[in-house]
């Protein structure tokens, strides 16, 4: 059966453990190219719907190191944008592609282009989550602690597709973590839970407050991202973005809160980052050792989520 890599929970406890392994493996090996490889020389499609830095290029650097080489595929350039359905779209790409490497909105688009697709599906973003950071950032933590279990993540700021992967990617692998948000940003319902269904089975903690103090006490990760994502488009960003703004100071990553968190504690960001806004310039300078390693890791990373995915 094809693997697609939709949520994170396509990947059971021990592939999670493995994925680690492998991503070590091939960060050991650095920028040294692995040929014929795992791809033999093969196309992937990529098909981004809104922009990225980290991903894509992460993403077409491992295609390369793997022995295979990216189709890059700009939204506006496919018939899907006149109206072609994703699923006839995800039949005639299967015939070109090895994998496919889609950002998008709806999760349900994804969803689509799976369902009709029979080669592997990878989510590199959609407004619901983000599988393919979450596994770098435990691979950051892995390299950090050696393990997750007994350790606290607490991730402040909006409850959006990066706090989802997050708790669901700690509730796999045993690690608690807390989101704190504004009442108004809190992770969707439904999507919690299914992330507490997975913590039963790993005695994770999953905790959702609105106090951002209590949520970094202890913390050994302390975590954020934009207070507004792509796809808040439109007067919506500016209308909310102020909103946000004002609803969000609490929950920037400063000195403060640094210090109610372990005094080695790690601080982590996908980037881009919005500096003095979700995080202050200062704590990021001071962290900028671990988040820009924490961006290094994608491409490892992405060629152990590769490697995966092309497992038959
Ligand atoms: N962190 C992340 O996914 O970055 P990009 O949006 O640049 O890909
Ligand atoms: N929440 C952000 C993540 C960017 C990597 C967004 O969706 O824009």
């Amino acid at each position: 059966m094809k693997r697609d890599l939709l949520t994170c929970d396509a990947l059971s406890a021990s592939e999670v453990q493995t994925l680690m392994t492998r991503a070590a493996h091939y960060k050991a090996n650095g920028l040294k190219g692995n040929f014929p490889g795992l791809l033999q020389g093969a196309p992937v499609g990529l098909f981004f719907e809104k922009q990225s830095t980290r991903t894509r290029a992460s993403f077409s650097a491992a295609i390369g190191l793997l022995g295979g080489h990216e189709i890059f595929m700009p939204p506006e350039t496919l018939q899907i944008k006149r109206g072609e359905p994703i699923a006839d779209t995800a039949r005639v790409f299967s015939g070109y592609f090895r994998a496919m490497v889609i950002r998008t909105f709806e999760q349900e688009r994804l969803i689509e282009w799976a369902r009709h697709a029979t080669i592997p599906v990878i989510n590199a973003l959609s407004d619901l989550c983000h599988p393919c950071q979450a596994f770098t950032d435990l691979f950051t933590i892995f390299e950090r602690h050696g393990k997750f279990q007994g350790l606290k993540l607490a991730y402040l700021g909006d409850g959006n597709n990066m706090a989802h992967s997050l708790m669901e990617a700690g509730a796999i692998v045993g690690m608690n973590v807390t989101i704190a948000t504004p009442v108004g940003a809190k992770p969707n319902s439904d999507w919690h839970k299914k992330v507490q269904a997975i913590a039963n089975k790993t005695n994770a903690k999953i905790v959702l407050t609105d106090d951002p103090k209590s949520a970094a006490t202890n913390a050994d990760i302390l975590y954020t991202d934009v207070w507004v994502s792509m796809g808040e488009v439109g007067d919506k960003v500016s209308v909310v973005g102020k909103m946000k703004k004002l609803d969000f100071a609490p929950y920037q990553i400063n000195d403060a809160i640094v210090a109610c968190a372990k005094p080695d504690a790690m601080v982590m960001h996908c980037l881009p980052a919005h500096r003095d806004e979700e995080i202050t310039a200062k704590v990021m300078d001071a962290h900028a050792s671990t988040i820009f390693e924490q961006a290094k890791n994608r491409l490892p990373v992405q060629q152990a989520i590769l490697e995966w995915a092309l497992q038959t």
